[in-house]
């Protein structure tokens, strides 16, 4: 997609994070926005700041894991603006816990939003998607689509769904108007620690502060996905430290595993 100029973007996750960033970026190259998030007060903050410098935003609360919502979604979006052209699949949480120790619903709860949320936004906009002249679907994975973390079993299984899920959504819809790119970012500053389900406060907090420390900020990650979409690019990786160990997985595919688990022992 050269521009993003007067096409309609759908964003999920859109009140905060990288969706909030990738909604600021995106406004500025001119584009109508629909923003979908669960948290009401946040959709409302971003959608105002919006408006005020011009831009044509709607808000639609809806929870990505909710099938009717996300059926009824595209139809409200094209009342709102006539048609879609880009869907951004970046609601997402994480569970930071052993395996064994967190619940049957924490991973449900998990699975749900961030691999079956995002099936069905890819699902119920096709149609949609399908009648513009030029469009596109982003699904955000994770440098742990790559590789597989220690406790965060539940987060690196629906990553690496999402990018099994989304590799072959490129392929398959190679001959139509539709292109797919795949986002694996590595630790960028957000919300996603500090309101993910982890049993260990002292860790939470102190991987929330490390997050903020070592974290590429959210508008940097934000333009690096949006040249991404312009360049039509089938994935792209954003940071140091995901390139790193996408490159280390790829060239040792079992020590690299093996060294990260004698790391996190
Ligand atoms: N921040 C990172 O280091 C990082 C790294 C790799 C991948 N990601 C991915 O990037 C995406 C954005 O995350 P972020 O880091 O900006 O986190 P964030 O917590 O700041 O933002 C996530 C947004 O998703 C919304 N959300 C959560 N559940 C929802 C639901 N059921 N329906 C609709 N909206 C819902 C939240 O309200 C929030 O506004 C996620 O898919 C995440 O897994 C983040």
């Amino acid at each position: 997609m050269k521009t993003l100029h007067q096409k309609v973007v759908v964003i999920t996750g859109a009140a905060s994070g990288i969706g909030q960033a990738l909604a600021r970026a995106i406004a500025a190259r001119g584009a109508v926005l629909a923003l979908v998030d669960i948290d009401e007060s946040g959709l409302q903050a971003i959608s105002e700041e919006l408006s005020k410098t011009g831009s044509t935003v709607s808000s639609h609360r809806a929870d990505v894991s909710d099938r009717a919502s996300m059926e009824q979604l595209p139809s409200a979006i094209v009342t709102a603006h006539g048609s879609i052209d880009v869907l951004i699949n970046n609601a997402g949480v994480s569970v930071g816990a052993m395996f064994d120790d967190h619940s049957i619903e924490d991973a449900e709860w998990l699975l749900d939003i961030n691999l079956k949320g995002l099936i069905y936004g890819c699902k119920f906009f096709l149609p949609y998607l399908k009648q513009s002249p030029e469009a596109h679907i982003v699904n955000l994975s994770s440098m742990f689509g790559f590789f597989s973390m220690p406790g965060q079993a539940m987060y690196s299984a629906s990553k690496a769904g999402v990018r099994g899920f989304s590799e072959a959504l490129w392929t398959e819809l190679a001959s139509t108007t539709v292109r797919v790119t795949t986002v694996h970012p590595g630790t960028i500053r957000s919300n996603v620690i500090r309101t993910s389900r982890m049993l260990d406060a002292d860790a939470q907090a102190k991987a929330s502060e490390l997050q903020e420390k070592y974290g590429m900020p959210t508008d940097k990650a934000a333009e690096k996905i949006v040249r991404a979409v312009e360049r039509k690019k089938l994935r792209v990786i954003v940071g140091a430290d995901a390139h790193i160990a996408e490159f280390l997985k790829r060239i040792f595919p079992v020590s690299f595993q093996r060294f990260i688990g004698f790391f996190f022992r």
